[in-house]
């Protein structure tokens, strides 16, 4: 990447290279810096040094990585400063890069190192995934939150704590450590600067580490202090960076799980998790390209999701994509109703007609302006279409697409069922909402109208879409969706008679 050819790192890196002991054959040398990091690190953090010499970067340089066939090429830069591209891809390789853009560098072993690794240092030799990556969801997970009024009410709803006075509950803030621990655990914290601090470390003597707010964090949309956004840590965990872990369903599963996502449980109720879960350790989970059939009988998150996979001739059947929502064209997941997918991944810039920050009205007349049309959903249904296909007869994937398409209106009329219900209670002002200037999500009827868009329908549509029925139907879906029209409805009844 041209940005690093200047950056002092790397010309510091270029003075120091040599050709250490290779401690695998064919393995690239390591870099100086990084020696001098290991000669520490093997007794400060053996842990962390076994593990990144598992991995293929601790022995694969750039220059021999960028010798592979495009098929089979992990890198996708196509140049690099001198001082990266004949050493392995050490400690010192990741953690001085950029050192200016860093508000976290500090000064440690002579060498400008900064904790945080963040996803435009990986971009020095991986530029595609983050650039893709910057256009998925995932990237602006923090910004979404946060910088969506509604969304940030519901967030205080949930989090803050709850006081009783004079017979009346009344919320404190949340604290920014509870904010850590609950929504930006899987969204993202910003991570910030705020100093220096000397700590006694044993046989090394007093040493000054920097001091991390919102530290540690690996949410998906975390903002770094070198001003990036987004983490690949949750998907590549350091230090081995393994392609088996990224491409496992365990990884998502550590937040696409909830009642609100419950994609991972439907995975593991589906045929696809069953035959996964049965069989996976015979299946090549490391091979690239990724051939269905020969490397694995059934499909995990990443090979409908993200993964590059051929046919056994080496005929590209879907290229690898980390942007993901190219093979997604509808937004399931109904804050409050399904809609069309988002054409910006910042959604916090979305106003339906009503003013509110929603892709869709209350009553479900879309923001059509900030919504892909028609023909991109066609496009990227038939990405995804295609990765089925690899195992699947077209009568099959176009019979489950049809009843996806079911499925999203049946989870549609639910939602529009107990909406018109909750706006009967403001109306009647039995509960307090949008007109009247209140939280529509504090009163208990709320409660109940935002577990049937958030829990409920969601579960619904998930369940057809990863084809897992179970958790449509009495687990979390058609059941309890069907069952809380009824109880709004009595609610609303027996207080109608009692005002
Ligand atoms: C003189 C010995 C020494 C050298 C040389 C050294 N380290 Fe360290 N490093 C340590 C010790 C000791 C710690 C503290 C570990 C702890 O907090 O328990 C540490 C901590 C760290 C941390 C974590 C800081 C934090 O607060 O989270 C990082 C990252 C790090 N080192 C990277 C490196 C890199 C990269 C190099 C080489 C460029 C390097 N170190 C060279 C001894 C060393
Ligand atoms: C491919 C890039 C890469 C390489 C190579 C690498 N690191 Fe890291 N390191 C990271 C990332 C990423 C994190 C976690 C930051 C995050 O969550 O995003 C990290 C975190 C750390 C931490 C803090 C861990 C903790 O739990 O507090 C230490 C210490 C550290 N690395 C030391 C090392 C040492 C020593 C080496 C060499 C053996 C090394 N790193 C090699 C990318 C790298
Ligand atoms: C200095 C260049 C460089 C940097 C910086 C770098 N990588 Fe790599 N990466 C490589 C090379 C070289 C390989 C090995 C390619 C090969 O074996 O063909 C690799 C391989 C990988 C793989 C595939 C591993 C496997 O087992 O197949 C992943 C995943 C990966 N890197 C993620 C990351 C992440 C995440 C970061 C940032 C935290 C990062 N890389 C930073 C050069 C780099
Ligand atoms: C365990 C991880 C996890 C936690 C904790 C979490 N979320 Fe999420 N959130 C997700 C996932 C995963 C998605 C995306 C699901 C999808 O696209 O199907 C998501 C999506 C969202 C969205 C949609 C954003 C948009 O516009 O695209 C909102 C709003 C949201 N979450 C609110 C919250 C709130 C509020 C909290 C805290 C009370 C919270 N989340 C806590 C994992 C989490
Ligand atoms: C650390 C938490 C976390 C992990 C791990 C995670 N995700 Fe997500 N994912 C999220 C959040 C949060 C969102 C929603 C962001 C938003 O809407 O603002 C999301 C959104 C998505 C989206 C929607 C993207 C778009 O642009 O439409 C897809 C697809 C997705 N995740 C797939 C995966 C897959 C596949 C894995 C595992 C390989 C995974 N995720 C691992 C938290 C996570
Ligand atoms: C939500 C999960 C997720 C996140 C976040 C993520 N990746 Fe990946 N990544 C994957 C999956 C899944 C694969 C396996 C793709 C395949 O099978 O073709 C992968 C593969 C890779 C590879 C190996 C490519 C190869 O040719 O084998 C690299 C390099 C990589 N990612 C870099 C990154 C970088 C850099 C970031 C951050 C900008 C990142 N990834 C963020 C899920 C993720
Ligand atoms: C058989 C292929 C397949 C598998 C396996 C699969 N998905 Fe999906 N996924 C789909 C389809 C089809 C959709 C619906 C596409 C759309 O929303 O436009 C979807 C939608 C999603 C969405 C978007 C939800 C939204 O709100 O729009 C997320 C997030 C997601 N999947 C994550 C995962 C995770 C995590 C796993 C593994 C636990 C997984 N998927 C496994 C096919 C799959
Ligand atoms: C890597 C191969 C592979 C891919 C890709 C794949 N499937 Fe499957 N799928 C299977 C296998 C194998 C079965 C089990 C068939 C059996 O048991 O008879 C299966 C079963 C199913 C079932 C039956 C579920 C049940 O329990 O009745 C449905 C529906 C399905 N797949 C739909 C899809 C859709 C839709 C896609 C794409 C979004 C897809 N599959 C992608 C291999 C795959």
């Amino acid at each position: 990447m041209p940005q690093v050819l200047g950056s002092a790192a790397a010309a510091l890196l270029a003075g120091l290279l040599w050709a250490g002991p290779a401690w695998a054959e064919g393995a690239a040398p390591i870099s100086q810096a990084t020696q001098a990091c290991l000669d520490c690190h093997n007794e400060a953090t053996p842990a962390i040094v076994a593990d990144w010499q598992r991995g293929r970067m601790a022995r694969t340089s750039l220059a021999q990585a960028l010798k592979q066939p495009e098929l089979k090429r992990r890198v996708s830069a196509q140049q690099a400063s001198a001082a990266l591209l004949n050493v392995a891809v050490g400690c010192a390789e990741c953690h001085t890069l950029n050192p200016k853009a860093h508000a976290d560098t500090f000064s440690h072993g002579d060498q400008p190192v900064h904790v945080v690794v963040t996803s435009k240092d990986c971009a020095t030799c991986h530029p595609t995934e983050e650039t893709e990556y910057g256009r998925n969801l995932m990237s602006q997970a923090h910004g979404n939150l946060v910088n969506n009024p509604l969304y940030m009410d519901l967030a205080k709803q949930i989090n803050g704590a709850p006081l009783v006075q004079a017979g009346e509950v009344k919320l404190q803030p949340p604290s920014a450590q509870t904010e850590a621990e609950s929504c930006l655990y899987c969204h993202g914290t910003k991570v910030e600067m705020q100093g220096l601090q000397k700590r006694d470390t044993g046989d090394y003597g007093e040493m000054s580490f920097p001091r991390l707010s919102g530290w540690p964090n690996h949410g998906v949309g975390r903002i770094n202090p070198d001003g990036s956004k987004g983490s690949c840590t949750p998907c590549h965990s350091r230090h081995q960076f393994s392609l088996a872990l990224a491409r496992s369903p365990y990884t998502c599963a550590e937040c696409h799980k909830g009642p609100d996502v419950p994609v991972y449980r439907v995975y593991q109720v589906s045929k696809h998790g069953n035959l996964y879960f049965a069989l996976h350790k015979q299946w090549q989970m490391e091979a690239v390209p990724w051939t269905p059939g020969q490397d694995f009988s059934a499909p995990t998150c990443a090979v409908c999701h993200v993964s590059l996979l051929t046919d056994a001739t080496g005929k590209v059947i879907v290229k690898r994509s980390h942007q993901m929502s190219d093979r997604i064209w509808v937004r399931l997941l109904g804050l409050i109703y399904s809609h069309a997918h988002p054409k910006s991944p910042d959604t916090s810039i979305i106003k339906n007609a009503d003013g509110q920050s929603l892709a869709t009205t209350l009553d479900g007349r879309p923001a059509a302006k900030f919504l892909i049309d028609a023909q991109e959903q066609a496009r990227r249904q038939a990405r995804m279409k295609g990765v089925c296909r690899a195992c699947h007869s077209q009568q099959w994937v176009d019979g489950q697409m049809a009843r996806l398409a079911q499925s999203i209106k049946d989870a549609d009329a639910q939602v529009r069922a107990s909406t018109e219900l909750v706006q009967q209670a403001w109306g009647l002002g039995l509960a307090q909402g949008p007109a009247q200037k209140q939280s529509p999500f504090d009163q208990y009827i709320e409660r109940v109208w935002t577990e049937q868009w958030l829990f409920w329908a969601n579960s619904m549509r998930f369940a057809s879409a990863m084809v897992g029925a179970d958790m449509g139907v009495f687990e979390q879906g058609r059941w309890e969706a069907s069952k809380n029209v009824r109880q709004m409805q009595d609610w609303l009844e027996a207080h109608r008679k009692k005002k």
